[in-house]
């Protein structure tokens, strides 16, 4: 089982980004996470594509990008153009998910699905196959430094069954509210993939905070 880390350049000082790229790139972090939104489909605003493009230049890992926004169909060529390795697109978002996960896949891009914490984990079976990763919300999405949603094991256990029972590869992403107290049990309840915003950039040494929460 994988454990990777993403941590979200949410929480980075953009004032000085590339110091915060570079600090990424030294670490044991695997991915970046960016968080895209759009003020419509959650209730803030964070940065674009011309951001994607410019952290593209100095990033040395896959660029994970995650939309918030409307509409996300309309943007995944945009997003792809800019630099992004992977694009998850919320299943709120979406009217036709399938129709969406092969525009990406039309793209040569790794497509991801996300779901906030109210969504029932049980609506992704008829597409699990069809997707490299979901992206389970652990806190209601649009702003970092939230508190973690419980009720999150219980549905990374139900996604791990569909995901065994239904004999895939998807990757399961957690989002929000990780910490070095629950990042161990997440991987633990198998969890691949950990984005942390707030736990690693507002610690005075984010690059050891990063590799304790590979574990
Ligand atoms: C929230 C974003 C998260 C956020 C996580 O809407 O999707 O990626 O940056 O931040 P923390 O780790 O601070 O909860
Ligand atoms: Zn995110």
């Amino acid at each position: 089982m994988s454990h990777l880390i993403a941590p979200s350049i949410l929480s980075a000082d953009f004032s000085n980004l590339k110091k915060d790229i570079e600090m990424i790139n030294k670490s044991y972090a695997d991915w970046f996470h960016l968080d895209i939104m759009d003020g419509v489909f959650v209730p803030n605003i964070s940065f674009g594509i011309p951001v994607v493009r410019d952290i593209k230049k100095h990033a040395k890992k896959p660029l994970d990008v995650h939309l918030m926004i409307t509409d996300p169909d309309k943007y995944f060529s945009d997003f792809k153009k800019a630099g992004a390795d992977i694009i998850s697109f919320h299943y709120e978002a979406s009217n036709h998910l399938h129709r969406s996960i092969q525009a990406l896949k039309d793209l040569g891009i790794k497509a991801g699905v996300a779901i906030n914490p109210h969504t029932n984990i049980s609506l992704l079976e008829d597409i699990i196959c069809d997707v490299d990763m979901i992206l389970i919300m652990s806190v209601n999405p649009g702003f970092g430094g939230q508190k973690f949603i419980e009720n999150t094991y219980d549905k990374i256990q139900k996604l791990k069954n569909i995901i065994i029972s239904k004999n895939t590869n998807t990757l399961i992403q957690i989002d929000g509210g990780v910490n070095l107290d629950n990042a161990p049990k997440l991987f633990k309840a198998g969890a691949d993939i950990l984005v942390a915003g707030n736990t690693v950039f507002s610690s005075d040494n984010p690059i050891s905070v990063i590799q304790k929460l590979k574990g």
